[in-house]
């Protein structure tokens, strides 16, 4: 806490500091650098880093962000293991949503775990909650996303604890009787 507090004095040091340049240099339209200056700061909102898969677990790192609005972008860096990140909802955390705005599909293996070989990015168009997975085995004893690997944006602790737990119960096999009921994976 007391470094993210530093690290925010540090950001609020530096904006102030750049906005203040840009005020300050010569130029012939003085009335819209301040506009100038605020548009140059909002664009350089750091982006969110997450890795998929990180030393070969079935996880998201960070597994959820929260407070991110409109317009921020998150980097995903796909290690390892053959991964997809793919949208889906809180109630079935493992099954793809309608009209799903993000699945990579299978197309960001990285099977030597280079760093940032086949990244995928996102830029937010609300500050909504979004529920994503990984679908690989899916429905099946190894299924990721049964296994937990599941991300969240713009939900708090509580809420990701039940949506992680709702994908033991989506991602897994169906148990009907005393055999497993597999079900084909939804494109
Ligand atoms: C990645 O996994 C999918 C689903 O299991 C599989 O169809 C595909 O062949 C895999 N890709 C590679 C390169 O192994």
């Amino acid at each position: 806490m007391k470094s993210f507090i530093t690290l925010a004095a540090l950001f609020g040091i530096l904006s102030f500091t750049s906005a203040s340049a840009i005020a300050e240099e010569p130029t012939s339209t003085l009335v819209a650098a301040p506009e100038e200056a605020r548009s140059i700061n909002s664009a350089a909102a750091p982006i969110i880093s997450v890795l998929v898969g990180p030393n070969q677990q079935l996880i998201f790192d960070p597994p959820y962000i929260n407070h991110v609005g409109q317009g921020q972008r998150i980097h995903f860096d796909f290690r390892a293991i053959n991964h997809t990140f793919t949208e889906s909802s809180f109630e079935k955390p493992c099954t793809k949503i309608p009209g799903a705005q993000f699945d990579t599909n299978f197309g960001n293996f990285n099977p030597d775990d280079i760093p940032n070989f086949k990244p995928f990015d996102i830029t937010l168009e609300s500050d909504k909650p979004r529920f994503f997975y990984c679908k690989q085995a899916n429905r099946t004893p190894n299924s990721h996303c049964g296994k937990g690997m599941v991300f969240a944006i713009n939900v708090d602790a509580w809420t990701f604890e039940q949506f992680q737990r709702n994908a033991a119960v989506d991602g897994l096999p169906k148990i009907k009787g005393r055999a497993p009921v597999v079900e084909e994976d939804e494109e």
